[in-house]
């Protein structure tokens, strides 16, 4: 009979990805997928370090798990990902419910971890191998899946900004070799997917190929029944001129970027250990719209940097103004233990960093919703992933990532269309479907 295997999934894409190959690792012990913690053999919580708050959640949801272990003694309860890297140990000592502490560099020896567990052990392992941790899982399953993909081609940061703990919980940046990423998104094709995520903690500092990010993108592209590519997250220092170049030359390279900048401020962006300045930025942006005009931009903030005075939080604002974003995220700073910014003196008042980032966001949403009404009475593509919540109606996604429903027929999933968007809400946009030519 078949196990049942549950995972939650905290955090990034990066994750997302992560735990779908976990899964399939597990699938090779007999254990198939469930939705269903209370139905499962066993939990696994792939967990996100990143602020305060994520990691906290990992503690309260395992003490929402006890009373099912309580139910069922062998139910066997895991932490993967940033927070089981982070703690370790600790985690098991906080709370002992937990069977197994898997970091994210070690999901290729799930299967033999799982025998182990099998046999009452617990299991720690948070090594950071060197080896490509991909290589050790089995192939992509080979069941139809929805149109879109994520596809990890790189980990890891070498980046050391000083507020983040990625170059801690996931090591050094190490880069997929591109033979073996053009294999998976040919399986994944094969399996019905038409749109390729690309993802990285420093995705544009990919070197698994001879030309880098660029030439992988152009290689991809090259394949038949692959119609997008889109990549994340970059960082503006790895931007560098042949992955500018290709967003004006490889037309299944998507019109849209995520390109995080944290902060306007010079003085903070120098105290963040980010090596760029704001008009670096600026610069950057401005090449990239040169090169295609209508790309739209999203970005990561922060507010509340140990030592950001008000005029410190005016450059960030000035900065967004430059720039005309789509879509962003922010957040209140957030002091995470073994950062050299937790050192620094002048941590910012809560309150103070709630106004700053109220102010923030009114401000992106702004732009927010002005980028999506200016879609209005435009013709787009979109790729339609599902039935959306109206009868009749699906849902998809627009070249520049924007949610898109339009009533079409459901054997339209899976395919790209052309659309005109009739109305623009702020977080989705209503089109009519057109008749293709
Ligand atoms: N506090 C608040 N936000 C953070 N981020 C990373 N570390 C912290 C922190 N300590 C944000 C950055 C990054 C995004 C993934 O999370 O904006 O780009
Ligand atoms: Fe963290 Fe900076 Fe690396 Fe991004 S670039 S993962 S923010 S250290």
């Amino acid at each position: 009979m078949s196990r049942k295997l549950y995972i939650k999934t905290y955090g990034c894409q990066m994750n997302v990805y992560d735990s779908e190959r976990m899964s399939e690792a597990l699938g090779g012990q007999g254990y198939v997928p469930t939705d269903r913690p209370e139905e499962a053999d066993m939990i696994l919580l792939n967990t996100c370090h990143i602020r305060e708050k994520a990691a906290e959640k990992v503690y309260s949801e395992l003490g929402r798990l006890k009373h099912l272990k309580a139910e069922k003694p062998d139910l066997k309860i895991g932490v993967a990902g940033c927070v089981a890297q982070a703690e370790g140990e600790e985690i098991m000592r906080r709370q002992p419910l937990v069977d197994l502490v898997v970091g994210p560099q070690s999901y290729h020896r799930l299967p033999q971890m799982e025998a182990r567990l099998g046999s009452g052990a617990k299991v720690l392992d948070t090594d950071m191998p060197e080896d490509d941790k991909f290589e050790g899982l089995k192939g992509r399953t080979k069941a139809k899946r929805g149109p879109t993909a994520f596809l990890t081609v790189q980990e890891g940061c070498d980046k050391f900004c000083s507020f983040c703990v990625v170059p801690y919980t996931r090591g050094a940046e190490q880069s997929r070799p591109a033979d073996r990423i053009m294999a998976e998104a040919r399986e994944l094709v094969e399996a019905g997917v038409r749109e390729i995520t690309l993802l990285g903690q420093n995705v544009n500092a990919y070197h698994g190929h001879a030309g880098d990010l660029a030439g992988l993108v152009r290689d991809l592209a090259g394949i038949d029944g692959l119609d997008r590519i889109r990549y994340t997250t970059s960082h503006p220092n790895d931007m560098d001129d042949a992955l500018i170049a290709a967003h004006g030359e490889v037309p299944e390279l998507m019109p849209y970027l995520h390109l995080p900048v944290q902060s306007g401020s010079d003085r903070i962006l120098k105290a963040m250990n980010r090596k760029h300045t704001a008009e670096s930025y600026l610069a950057i942006v401005e090449r990239l719209r040169a090169a295609r005009p209508d790309l739209l931009l999203s970005g990561d903030f922060i507010v509340g940097f140990p030592g950001e005075t008000d005029a410190d939080f005016e450059d960030t604002l000035a900065l967004v103004r430059a720039v005309g974003y789509g879509q962003a995220y922010s957040f209140k700073y957030s002091a995470r233990p073994g950062t050299p910014a937790m050192e620094r003196k002048g941590q910012v008042d809560e309150a103070v960093k709630s106004d700053r980032l109220a102010r923030l966001q009114a401000l992106l949403a702004e732009q927010q919703a002005a980028a999506q009404e200016a879609m209005v009475g435009r013709e787009v593509t979109v790729l339609f992933e599902k039935a959306g919540r109206m009868p009749g109606q699906l849902v998809g996604k627009s070249g520049h990532l924007q949610a898109v429903h339009a009533e079409a027929d459901a054997a339209l999933i899976g395919t790209i269309a052309p659309v005109r968007i009739a109305a623009a809400a702020p977080n989705s946009l209503k089109g009519e479907l057109l008749e293709r030519v």
